[in-house]
Parts: structure tokens; C-alpha cells; sequence
């Protein structure tokens, strides 16, 4: 069968890494979370003082700082998930915390860090056979990817999805506080200069809003499978 590329993009908490992540194990493809990638950066400008709540982001100590930084996946482990690396240490937990997702927008506005990521991500897809998901992947990273999806999903359900997810980790939170967030970084991700998120022409809309896992994965296999041919 044709190996090709498939981009999925989509608003923050989307459920888009699920499935893309389901859909990738399904037909033996490698997963890529784009959006890991700029968090592991946002963390490392938090640690190294490069970031904060009260003073933003430097950016230019951390556009210098990107050579140092290595950014890497381990193969998907019993729980099937990839965990992310940060200069070899393990960062998969870290990342997801809200320390990182309240820093990452304003990291991921940065051309520089834009650029150095989008070629890392560029590597990845050389051989294709590959799903990625993330904000600028079926426009920026891979404009002739030959399957494309959109997601959207309502800000009230992403937030509550995101509550549930953060507290069966044990973080405490409010539905309030993460809708928030999650308003914010939508209006910073669709209305940043450098790659904003938007729907490609050639992307198709999967709005799923009220469908559940396994209707999503059919939708995916169906349009997948045609796409193959
Ligand atoms: O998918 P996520 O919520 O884990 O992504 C975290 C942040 O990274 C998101 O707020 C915007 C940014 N991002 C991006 O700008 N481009 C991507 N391809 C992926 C993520």
C-alpha cells in the first residue's frame, strides 16, 4: 500500500493527539505531537530563566539557546504512548502541566523557534509513512501532505475535556481557569504573524464536537483508505 502523509491539525485540546496517535498505531505509521516539541522548548526557557509569568519570554536568549536544545521521542511504551525527551531526560509529565501550557503560546509565537522546529519536523517526514498533528502541519510542515484534517471542537467541551484529563493526573484545577487558557492560546495561535493556525484549503473539517472515539477512527480510516488508493 502507498505510504504517504497525513497532517492533522486542530484547536488546543481538540482530542486531535488521540487520535492521530490511535490512527498511526492502527495502520503501523510513526506519531509525531508536534505541539510536545514546542512545550519541551517552553520548558527549557522556563528552567534556564528564559521565561516567567511576570517578565514573558526572552527570545533572544532562547532563539540563541536552540542548538542546545535536543528535542527526541521514546518508541511507544506499555501504556502505547511516546514520551517525550528533553536533552535525553524524560519530560513527558512536565510538559503537559499548566506551568508549560500557560508559557507555550507565547514560546511558539517566536520565528526562530518556529523555523528550528518546523525542520526537525520536516526530518521526520522524509520517508513518509507518517502522522503528525499540531497547528501548521497540513500548511506550514507539510503543505503536500496527501491526507488533511481540521478539527474543531467547541472551547466549553475542549475545557472540559482538559479538566478531566488534568485531574485524573491529580492536578487541581478549575473549569473556569482552563477555559481560559484555552481561549487565550486559541486567540494567540490563530492570530499570530508566523504560521497561525487555520484550516488548509485541501483539509477536511472533522467536527467532533459529539462523536465518540470509535466514530472518529472510522471517519479516519474511511478517509484514510480513499486516500491510499
Ligand atoms: O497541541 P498542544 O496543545 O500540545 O500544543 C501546545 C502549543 O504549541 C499550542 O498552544 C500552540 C503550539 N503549537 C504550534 O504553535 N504549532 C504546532 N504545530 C503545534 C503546537
Amino acid at each position: 500500500m502507498k505510504r504517504i502523509i497525513i497532517a492533522i491539525d486542530g484547536y488546543s485540546s481538540s482530542g486531535k493527539s488521540t487520535m492521530a496517535r490511535d490512527l498511526a498505531r492502527r495502520i503501523g505509521y510513526v506519531y509525531v505531537d508536534s505541539g510536545a516539541m514546542y512545550r519541551a522548548v517552553t520548558l527549557y526557557a522556563l528552567e534556564n530563566g528564559m521565561a516567567s509569568q511576570a517578565q514573558g519570554v526572552d527570545s533572544e536568549a532562547l532563539t540563541a539557546a536552540l542548538p542546545s536544545i535536543t528535542i527526541s521521542f521514546t518508541p511507544a511504551g506499555a501504556d502505547g504512548r511516546q514520551h517525550t525527551l528533553l536533552n535525553g531526560r524524560d519530560v513527558e509529565n512536565e510538559i503537559r502541566d499548566m506551568k508549560v501550557s500557560s508559557m507555550v503560546s507565547p514560546v511558539a509565537v517566536i520565528p526562530a523557534v518556529r523555523h528550528h522546529l518546523t525542520r526537525l519536523q520536516q526530518g521526520y517526514g522524509k520517508e513518509k509513512g507518517i502522522v503528525m498533528d499540531g497547528r501548521d502541519i497540513g500548511t506550514t510542515v507539510f503543505p503536500d501532505a496527501e491526507m488533511k484534517v481540521f478539527v474543531n471542537a467547541s472551547a466549553e467541551e475542549r475545557a472540559r475535556r482538559r479538566v478531566k484529563e488534568l485531574t485524573e493526573k491529580g492536578e487541581e484545577v478549575s473549569y473556569d481557569e482552563v477555559l481560559e487558557n484555552i481561549r487565550e492560546r486559541d486567540h494567540i495561535d490563530t492570530t499570530r504573524k508566523e504560521s497561525p493556525l487555520r484550516k488548509a484549503d485541501d483539509a477536511v473539517v472533522l467536527d467532533n464536537d459529539k462523536m465518540t472515539i470509535p466514530e472518529q477512527m472510522e471517519w479516519l480510516m474511511n478517509l484514510y483508505n480513499s486516500r491510499c488508493l
